[in-house]
């Protein structure tokens, strides 16, 4: 049965959240809770998607923007479902509503040594940005 691509909504939390804890590649932190993720869909509506078969959540991509970019973040399959398209269609849906709200290009995080993502990235039409360094500050807990 051929995956559907539907609207990420809160009440998906738990399942996602199960599919990223056995993602090997996906980093999870204190922004991923339900409260976090509940702001991010608010903040953010009908960007981020799931893959649906059989009733089951097969994979989950959390994408949104600031205005002028866009972010996808977490994007992850089911080990069982991967190589079937199911990150390519959903990487073009998010890509797709991403243009429709006016906003021309996407970035994403990934951890360095995850070589297979980055293959996965390449694949589906992005490039690595080398002279770039990632930079972070916690100003509050
Ligand atoms: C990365 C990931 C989302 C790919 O999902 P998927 O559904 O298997 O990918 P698709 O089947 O849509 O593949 C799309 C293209 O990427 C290629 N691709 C997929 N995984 C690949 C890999 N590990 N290495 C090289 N190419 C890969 C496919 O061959 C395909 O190419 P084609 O369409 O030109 O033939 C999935 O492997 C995953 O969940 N990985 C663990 C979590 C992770 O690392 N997420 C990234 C965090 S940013």
């Amino acid at each position: 049965m051929a995956s559907e691509i539907r609207e990420m909504t809160i009440g998906d939390y738990e399942k996602i959240c199960a599919l990223w804890k056995v993602s090997e590649g996906v980093g999870l932190s204190d922004a991923d809770s339900k409260e976090g993720i509940k702001r991010f869909l608010e903040r953010n509506p009908d960007l981020s998607y799931v893959a649906v078969e059989n009733g089951e959540i097969v994979g989950a991509a959390l994408c949104g923007h600031d205005g002028r970019r866009g972010y996808i973040h977490h994007l992850s399959v089911a080990k069982s479902h991967r190589c079937h398209g199911i990150g390519r269609s959903l990487v073009g849906r998010c890509m797709f509503s991403l243009m429709r709200i006016g906003i021309g290009k996407t970035h994403l995080f990934i951890f360095g040594e995850n070589q297979e993502a980055i293959d996965f990235w390449e694949r589906v039409g992005y490039s690595q940005r080398v002279e770039l360094v990632m930079m972070s500050q916690q100003v509050a807990k």
